[in-house]
């Protein structure tokens, strides 16, 4: 077999050093903690192996150096001592793919890649069935096996209706990363913080692959994992955190590579859609459906992190880091969830031509990074609108691609494990890469953008009493505000007395809009909370 040129990405340093010194290489111990540049690295490493002869190296830039047919390296069999210390990549150009990992690779390629997995609630049940049904694909696709050689949850006596006994349990599950017999592990546990983060930690600092559908720890942590990662020339994958099995995580990483991203925006929380939209489609209130979304399984008993859009920022957060290029910064996402949309805004909204969604939005311009989770109208055109039930949808916008759109299942068993074995096939390929599209030192730390600065149009509802000087009332506030009005509705009053009073404003800055609920604040006029919900515009 000829390889062709091959690209080589070394780790040096202290980490390679620590890893020679183990395999018992002290040339390469010595070397590396030298710190020398990869080339002479690799150099030496020829040398050492009496290779150099047959060796033509070619361009070296920091940690790449070019090989021009590296075929007689490959073929020497001596290569498996350079595995450990260099953890190196390898891409063939012109020939056929050398996975990461390098020549270390060479022996695993035709190896299993042997998984562990820690939680086997919906989705980690849902990633054994999914190995087990779909092995003989996978492996195809993968070019070779994917071996779960560890399990581990909390209570080893709970029956998942999956036959367990073919793996090993494991009751410590931070051990899990220790093996000498794993090379990736799955983290399927859930939670910011805890045993999940323990055990994210301890797989990335050994130097293992790690796959996460956990977006609380992603949004919180997504940064230092993403570097230790790095550090250890090794992947974090975690495309099903977002948006479940619809695989926008590769989309905006891969696909959408070579584009300036204008926005990224999408229906995030399919709890949230099924609420909203069964609301549209039955006319019942929002606390009858909740009852009804929590009897099916769609709501969680206790269903805060969803319904007050927590789980919509989670994402967003995510997927603004990989659309922008920024560092993660969920405590910047704006939030307001969907506890106080009515069945009358819903009515309202289609007697106006719009749907209300529940939209995380993205966007960096010169102001800094503004992401916002909200109740919005989507206008019946746009594609949001015709995102229905428990259905996820994201828009991407980029300069040269324009608008692409993702959609799919955002939740449950097969549609999660699908994302999460899709990342098992990525390791077992050897397709690293940076996980959020650029080394962490390249992403940007982005201010962020005042939502002041912005333009668009409101809907806004208000409950009020039926009595003469409200309607002049109110929009003396927006006149003052500098709000000016496109629409004004006043429905009849209601059995209690109240009458519901809707605006739409024109296009104009949203702090002007603001600023007229500010002023309104406290009004005996006003029978309860105003709402307010952003305008997509198609
Ligand atoms: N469900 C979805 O549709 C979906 C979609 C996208 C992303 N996700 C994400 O995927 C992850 C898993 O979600 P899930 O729905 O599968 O959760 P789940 O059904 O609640 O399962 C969680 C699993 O973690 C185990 N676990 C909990 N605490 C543990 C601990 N201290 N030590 C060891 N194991 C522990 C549980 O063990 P026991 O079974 O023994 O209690 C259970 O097996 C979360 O990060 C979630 O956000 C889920």
């Amino acid at each position: 077999m000829r390889l062709g040129d091959v690209r080589l990405y070394a780790a040096i340093g202290a980490r390679a050093a620590h890893l020679a010194k183990a395999a018992g290489d002290a040339w390469l111990a010595e070397h590396a903690t030298l710190g020398v540049g990869a080339g002479e690295l690799f150099r030496g490493l020829c040398l050492a192996l009496g290779n150099l002869g047959a060796l033509d190296i070619g361009q070296r830039t920091g940690r790449v150096l070019v090989v021009h047919d590296a075929t007689p390296l490959l073929e020497t069999g001596k290569t498996s001592g350079l595995a450990r210390p260099f953890r190196a990549s390898a891409l063939a150009c012109g020939g056929p793919r050398i996975r990461s990992g390098g020549f270390r690779e060479e022996k695993t390629m035709t190896q299993a890649l042997r998984i562990a997995l820690a939680g086997l609630g919906t989705v980690g049940g849902g990633v054994l069935k999914l190995l087990a049904e779909n092995a003989a694909l996978i492996e195809r696709r993968a070019g070779r096996a994917i071996e779960v050689v560890a399990v581990s949850a909390r209570d080893r006596a709970r029956d998942r209706g999956i036959d367990l006994s073919r793996y090993e349990w494991v009751d410590d599950t931070a051990s899990l990363a220790i093996r000498d017999d794993v090379d990736a592990v799955v983290e399927l546990i859930g939670g910011s913080d805890g045993p999940a983060l323990t055990l994210a930690r301890a797989t990335l600092q050994q130097g293992k692959a790690l796959v996460t559908a956990n977006k609380a720890m992603l949004a919180h942590h997504g940064l230092e994992l993403a570097g230790a990662a790095e550090q250890a020339n090794t992947a974090l994958k975690y495309e099903a955190a977002v948006a479940g099995g619809v695989p926008v995580i590769k989309g905006l990483r891969e696909g959408a590579a070579a584009n300036a991203i204008q926005h990224v925006y999408g229906v995030l929380n399919g709890t949230c859609n099924f609420i909203l939209t069964t609301m549209e489609a039955t006319g019942r209130d929002f606390d009858d459906i909740l009852s009804e979304a929590q009897a099916l399984g769609y709501a969680e008993a206790d269903p805060s992190f969803d319904i007050d859009g927590i789980d919509a920022a989670h994402k967003l957060s995510i997927l603004a880091s990989l659309a922008f290029g920024t560092q993660i910064d969920f405590d910047a996402v704006a939030i307001t969830g969907i506890r106080h949309v009515i069945a009358a805004d819903i009515a309202e909204a289609a007697a106006l031509g719009f749907r209300v969604r529940l939209v995380g939005f993205g966007e960096a311009d010169a102001h800094g990074l503004f992401q916002r989770v909200h109740p919005c109208m989507v206008p019946e055109g746009h594609p949001l609108a015709h995102v229905t039930g428990s259905l996820n949808a994201v828009v991407v916008e980029g300069n040269h691609v324009g608008r692409l759109l993702f959609q799919g299942r955002g939740a449950g068993e097969g549609p999660t494990a699908s994302a999460v074995v899709a990342d098992l096939i990525d390791i077992a390929r050897g397709e690293y890469g940076p996980a959020f599209a650029m080394p962490v030192k390249s992403l940007a730390k982005l201010g962020t953008a005042p939502a002041g600065e912005r333009r668009g149009r409101a809907y806004l509802r208000f409950t009020v009493a039926d009595r003469p000087g409200v309607l002049a009332e109110l929009t003396a506030a927006m006149r003052d505000a500098g709000v000016s009005i496109e629409s004004l509705i006043q429905r009849g009053a209601a059995a209690d007395g109240s009458v519901l009073l809707v605006m739409v404003t024109h296009d104009g800055p949203e702090r002007c809009v603001v600023h007229a609920l500010e002023k309104l604040e406290g009004s005996p006029s006003l029978l309860g909370p105003p709402m307010l919900m952003y305008i997509l515009e198609n």
